[in-house]
């Protein structure tokens, strides 16, 4: 078992185990004097392990009740949540009970933003179940849903009570959205640690996934407790993700999943920013190599003044410029503003011109 205390405002532990799952009664009762438990969970998860998690809340006293919504990006809408507010409502949730949220990002994303706004707050778990959400968004408190102009345009900052990861649930993870979560290893090691990056470069992630596990969450810890609210530091976390979002929507949401685009996004800034010498020489080809390793893309056939193009809009974006991560080297990283009428300029790219 690894154990990560993460010291938000309201400070929560994380445990990392396998077949923690079946036990979660055990670890939510230490933290909740709750009588109810409403686990929120999709429509290919549920089947798979809500029972599981339901009998352990029961042997643990608590009574329980189950919500399911019909599993995708699409279903993170405000609608799913009014879904959620009346299950909690039929169910007589009060303001001491507890929501549970077992499943990916869509799901914690949207029990997190149920529960925060439901009687102006409840308390919830988060019980993850891709690698995505088990490396990122179970940790850190942003919760939130989508408006079909964008994604997480409406949410919260709301922190967990506590975290249970059980690693065994990627043994049903379609490798699809396992490469999502590669994605987001693949930045962790990137913007913060080099040995991290070495072991993805050496080993066979699925051989050493504990250690992956633990080490990006206790990242994604560190950077979140210098800046819950994401004012600051916390923007590294996007390393990849301007030119990612970008390639996402130039591909129509589709051919490319998020992960992919954002290790692509991660090559594509590199490359650039190798080539001004911003970056140590040879590190765009060492993230080339992990990229093509683990059957991720490492080539665009958009240009990259539509690439740049696309940035704008981006959420990143404030005021009249955007906000580039940049790496020194492997392991190391800046925040880089950029005002938009200097973007192509500053990219060299003033012209349109093939990558
Ligand atoms: N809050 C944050 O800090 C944060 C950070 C990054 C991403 N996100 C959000 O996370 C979401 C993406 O998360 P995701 O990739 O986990 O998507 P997801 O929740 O849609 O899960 C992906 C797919 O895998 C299925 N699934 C989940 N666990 C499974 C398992 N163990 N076995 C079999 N199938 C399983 C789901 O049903 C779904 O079809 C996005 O909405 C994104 O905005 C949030």
């Amino acid at each position: 078992m690894k154990v990560i205390d993460v010291n938000t405002g309201r400070p929560y532990p994380i445990y990392i185990d396998h077949g923690i799952l079946g036990v979660a009664g055990s670890y939510i009762r230490e933290r909740s004097s709750a009588v109810r438990a409403v686990i929120v969970s999709d429509s290919n998860v549920a089947p798979l392990y809500a029972e599981r998690v339901a009998a352990s809340l029961r042997e643990y006293g608590f009574e329980t009740s189950l919500f399911v919504f019909e599993a995708g990006e699409e279903r993170k809408r405000l609608s799913t949540i009014e879904a959620i507010y009346n299950h909690f409502y039929e169910h007589n949730i009060t303001r001491t009970d507890v929501a549970v949220a077992l499943g990916g990002g869509v799901t914690g994303d949207m029990t997190g933003f149920a529960a925060a706004s439901y009687l102006r707050g409840i308390d919830f778990v988060q019980i993850p179940t891709t690698l995505l959400s088990q490396v990122d968004s179970s940790v850190g408190g942003k919760t939130g849903v989508d408006l079909p102009g964008g994604k997480n345009l409406v949410g919260a900052f709301w922190q967990p009570t506590l975290v249970l990861i059980d690693p065994d649930t990627l043994d049903t993870l379609p490798q699809k959205f396992f490469n999502d979560g590669m994605g987001e290893v693949i930045k962790y090691g990137c913007i913060k640690s080099p040995s991290l990056f070495e072991k993805l470069e050496k080993e066979n992630v699925r051989d050493i996934l504990d250690d992956i596990i633990y080490e990006c969450v206790d990242i994604k810890r560190e950077v979140v407790v210098n800046d819950e609210r994401d004012t600051g530091e916390r923007a590294i976390l996007n390393f990849g993700h301007t030119f990612g979002h970008a390639l996402e929507k130039l591909s129509g949401y589709s051919g490319i999943t998020h992960g992919e685009a954002v290790a692509l996004g991660a090559l594509l800034i590199t490359s650039v920013t190798e080539e001004k010498g911003i970056t140590e020489q040879g590190t765009s080809e060492r993230i080339r190599s992990l990229l093509k390793k683990y059957d991720m893309p490492c080539e665009t056939s958009f240009s990259m003044c539509e690439i740049l193009d696309a940035t704008r809009g981006d959420k990143k974006s404030s005021g009249n410029g955007l906000s580039f991560i940049f790496l020194r080297e492997i392991g190391t990283c800046f925040i880089n503003r950029i005002g938009f009428d200097k973007i192509k300029e500053f990219f060299g790219y003033a012209e349109d011109r093939e990558l």
